[in-house]
């Protein structure tokens, strides 16, 4: 890791509890192994998996105040559920704070928990690595671990099918964003 990166890790391990600056290095690690496969900066990838979730422990309140002054706010169910706002937030954040400019790195970061039509490979990275990091339990992390090592877009439909069904069973309200990433990606002919 060079000094840019260590500067990162250090900012972020200000920024979060103990428990998520450990899943913050592992989703870095986890993203440089599948941008490895994929032919994307690696450095790009671990800076954008150490940042991810630099607002995720921000309180509701404060992620509402941020998104509601630098205009954050795209749908409703943020203000209703404000921990959907750490990914803009973070971005916002990562962008003033410790001027980082790439926007792949900054677009990775802002769509990591709901998705997005269009994700860049270096997005689609990041949203599956965050799902398949070494702590992780979810009932598809093995399937996906084995999915990111082939096609990024089937990787995305398997797991975005899966948190909608997840979310669908329990009754609970789906960020319309997630919707417009699976039409998104089932419409470039990669069916599940
Ligand atoms: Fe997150």
């Amino acid at each position: 890791m060079n000094i840019i990166e260590s500067n990162y890790a250090a900012a972020a391990n200000k920024r979060m509890t103990a428990e998520r600056y450990e899943h913050t290095l592992a989703v870095a690690e986890s993203a440089k192994e599948i941008a490895r496969t994929h032919g994307v900066s690696v450095q790009d990838a671990e800076v954008a998996g150490l940042l991810h979730d630099y607002a995720r422990d921000l309180s509701a309140e404060e992620l509402l105040r941020i998104a509601e002054s630098d205009g954050l706010i795209a749908y409703e169910i943020e203000r209703r559920f404000p921990v959907l706002l750490h990914g803009p937030v973070g971005s916002w954040l990562v962008r003033s704070e410790l001027g980082v400019e790439s926007q792949s790195v900054l677009q990775a970061i802002a769509v990591h928990t709901v998705g997005a039509p269009g994700m860049d490979k270096l997005a689609k990275i990041i949203y599956l690595a965050d799902l398949i990091a070494a702590g992780r339990t979810c009932p598809i992390v093995r399937k996906l671990r084995l999915a990111v090592k082939g096609d990024l877009d089937q990787a995305m439909l398997l797991s975005l099918a899966f948190s909608i069904r997840h979310m669908l069973k329990r009754g609970k309200m789906i960020h319309p964003q997630t919707f417009a990433a699976w039409n998104y990606f089932i419409g470039r002919g990669k069916p599940v």
